[in-house]
């Protein structure tokens, strides 16, 4: 038998789409399985600063479809000091909760293993986040409706860009992971992908481009991660190299992480919800749970946050191939 009588949930770091989906299956199935659910607003903030609730499952009807998180996110500097930690420590003994299923990304689960190593709470992680850069999961929740927003936008700009017969340059979202920018300059039909983990030079670029522009296209896309040098920087050092390019640059910002979750995502969220309260129960702790080849696995936060999530290699080729 279980000594968890309290779960505590939460979302932390950047929101992404089907948050919402975990936390309503967090909460349903903690119900389900005879033990209370507390709802913590604004992450590890809400934690230290006791912004709790406890949750019945009409708390989370009909968010299944909503974007964002209703319990609210944070960056949370504080929850990084031992002093916030241990402030976090007493809030759960006051509120009585056993045991933490957060959900975020690496820097979430970063948090939650410091956290876990000094008390003795049993903490499970969800991986809820656009960029898709946790590793242990093929997918993370917000991942998949993020790059269908990305296609969207990249079709509707493909009308201007041939229309003006303009070269376009879009920055998709990714601080420190290409996932995003390399999916969807896959499946908009992109002539390239700029991403952190590639270095890419500008006689390379303009070369990628040369090959479909000048010879047989009359417009092209490159997408641009983020954290891949900016679609601003690179587009105007390619018109410096050739000026006869007439570019443009969009930068697709925070629309990316708004919007209703797909059904990828809703369904990856209710599976992980439900298996992060099964761990829990089943005296799993400091873990992450998370989908490869459409099973769910256990993953240890050591895992989760390693830094090497690779992106596949065969992908670049294929852009390259199909682009001319
Ligand atoms: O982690 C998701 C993400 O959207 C990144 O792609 C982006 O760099 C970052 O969050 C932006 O964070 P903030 O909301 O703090 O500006």
């Amino acid at each position: 038998m279980s000594k968890i009588n309290c779960i505590g949930v939460l979302t932390s770091g950047g929101d992404a789409p089907g948050m919402n989906a975990a936390v309503r299956a967090v909460t349903r199935a903690a119900i389900y399985n005879g033990k209370k659910v507390k709802a913590i607003y604004r992450g590890y903030k809400g934690l230290i600063e006791d912004e709790i609730r406890e949750f019945q499952s009409q708390d989370v009807s009909n968010i299944i479809q909503q974007g964002g998180t209703i319990l609210k996110t944070a960056r949370c500097k504080e929850f990084t000091t031992p002093e916030g930690r241990q402030r976090a420590y007493e809030v759960l003994q006051k509120e009585s909760i056993d045991a933490l299923v957060v959900i975020g990304g690496d820097g979430t689960f970063t948090g939650a293993r410091v956290f876990a190593q000094e008390y003795d709470i049993p903490v499970v992680g969800i991986p809820g986040t656009i960029d898709n850069d946790v590793c242990g999961t093929d997918s993370t929740i917000g991942y998949d409706t993020a790059l269908n927003t990305i296609m969207d936008a990249v079709d509707k700009i493909k009308d201007t860009a041939s229309s003006h017969e303009r070269l376009f340059f879009v920055e998709a979202m990714g601080r420190d992971a290409g996932f995003l920018a390399l999916n969807s300059a896959l499946a908009s039909g992109a002539e390239a992908a700029i991403v952190p983990e590639r270095e890419t030079s500008v006689a390379q670029l303009d070369q990628l481009i040369a090959n479909g522009f000048r010879k047989t296209k009359n417009s092209s896309i490159v997408i641009v991660a983020e954290g891949g040098g900016g679609a601003q920087g690179l587009a105007d050092r390619i018109h410096k190299l050739d000026p006869n390019y007439d570019v443009r640059v969009c930068i697709l910002g925070y629309m990316q992480r708004g919007g209703s979750p797909s059904a990828y995502d809703r369904i990856l969220a209710s599976r992980l919800g439900v298996a992060a309260v099964d761990a829990l129960l089943d005296d799993q702790r400091n873990i992450m749970v998370g989908v490869q080849n459409d099973e769910v696995v256990h993953v240890p936060f050591s895992k989760a946050i390693k830094d090497d999530k690779p992106l596949k290699d065969d992908k670049y080729q294929i852009i390259q191939i199909l682009s001319i």
